[in-house]
């Protein structure tokens, strides 16, 4: 097989020769490499709509750390460098993240440790805090008792949070409380929509949910976050119509039963559609949380909330607009009420949002909002 150059070599490209020559010359002169660690990265690029591959699986770390040496001896390397698999997976890079000493050259000697890239912090969005939350007040109880169990899980012992659902309507801040969970935790957090667990193949899934609650647990104290939970733990009655998920289920299930106290793993899982999940998987979370639709006093404070960061003034009383939008979510109110005003407002040019605008939009939502949930 053709010898790939691993990239970050700063070799001369003059003649192949005087390149042979050099990189000779510069290896006698770089030292021996200890100590070798790193990151499993991916491969450079895949045809859009293929799965993401999801991490890799060593069975034996001595084996891998032979085969890796075997490949690579004779690589100068420094911290930040891309080394590529030949063989097993070509193409897969890894990334150096440590090295010692820092410019050096792999050698059959070299201690070369796979330090696996954990899916950590892959929370997307702005920071957010608890206290940028309206109400839900007694989710937000339980969520510091989250991160108190994180902070020390051995103070907890066997009474340890295990699984957690969040559940309501669509828009009530679900994904926001974990969210705002995991900027608050010190420890790791993995979230993973339904979307992402469903592979293309046969066995991908349960492949996918399998190496997830893996990871969690070898970065554990952890938490778990699993959006959009109904699509993946589909009641039985429903798996005749989506066959692709029967395996998932089986694989959740078994993962759930796996993360006892021991594990320092929590799971949250959230849907807007609670009834459709599998009613074995519903009994393992051991605390069960609904998200209510704000009421007025909390509707006027998310508009208070997102009204003071509109980049034009909202010059309309907010106490009265709450009480014109009785059913609307935090999600109504800030992407369809004031959005939709504030871009009407800069349509026209004006230079501030006024009642009428608002008035405008809520009608509108209004008159679109259909039911949420039809199957
Ligand atoms: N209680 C709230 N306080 C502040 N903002 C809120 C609140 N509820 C919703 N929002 C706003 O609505 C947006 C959407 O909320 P979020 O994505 O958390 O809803 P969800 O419950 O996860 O909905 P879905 O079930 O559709 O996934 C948030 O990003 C936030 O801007
Ligand atoms: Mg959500």
């Amino acid at each position: 097989m053709k010898k790939r150059k691993d990239s970050g070599l700063d070799l001369p490209t003059t003649s192949r020769e005087s390149t042979k020559k050099a990189e000779k010359k510069r290896s006698l002169e770089v030292p021996e490499a200890k100590r070798v660690v790193i990151h499993d990265i991916g491969y450079p690029f895949r045809l859009r709509g293929d799965p993401k591959p999801s991490g890799l699986e060593i069975d034996n770390e001595q084996l891998f750390a032979d085969y890796a040496r075997e490949q690579w001896a004779g690589s100068i390397v420094k911290k930040g460098m891309y080394l590529f698999d030949r063989y097993v997976m070509p193409d897969f890079a890894f990334q150096v993240i440590e090295i010692d000493p820092p410019e050096s050259i792999i050698t059959r000697d070299t201690e070369i440790i796979l330090q696996s890239q954990s899916r950590e912090s892959n929370i997307q969005g702005p920071k957010v805090e608890f206290d940028d939350i309206i109400g839900h007040e007694p989710i937000k109880q339980k969520c510091r008792v989250i991160l108190k169990y994180l902070s020390n899980p051995m103070a907890f012992g066997e009474w340890a949070p295990r699984a957690v659902l969040f559940h309501g309507s669509p828009g009530t801040g679900k994904t926001l409380m974990a969210r705002a969970l995991a900027h608050e935790a010190n420890a790791g957090i993995l979230t993973t929509k339904a979307s992402d667990l469903i592979g293309t193949h046969v066995g991908d899934g349960g492949r996918r949910i399998s190496a997830l609650f893996e990871d969690a647990r070898k970065i554990a104290p952890s938490i778990l976050f699993i959006d959009e939970l109904d699509a993946i733990g589909l009641a039985r009655s429903f798996q005749s119509i989506r066959g692709d998920v029967s395996e998932v289920v089986t694989a959740l299930l078994a993962e759930l039963d796996r993360t006892d106290e021991g594990s320092g793993v929590i799971v949250i899982g959230a849907t807007n559609a609670p009834h459709l999940i599998d009613t074995a998987i519903r009994s393992r979370f051991d605390s069960s949380f609904e998200f209510p639709l704000p009421n007025a006093e909390e509707r006027e404070c998310i508009l208070e909330l997102y009204a003071r960061k509109l980049p034009i003034p909202l010059v309309c009383d907010t106490h009265y607009l709450a009480r014109l939008t009785d059913g609307f979510s935090g999600r109504d109110l800030r992407d369809r009420v004031l959005k939709e005003a504030l871009h009407n407002a800069i349509a026209t040019g004006a230079s501030k949002i006024t009642l009428d605008d608002i008035l405008k939009t809520i009608e509108s939502v209004r008159t679109r909002k259909s039911p949420e949930y039809t199957i």
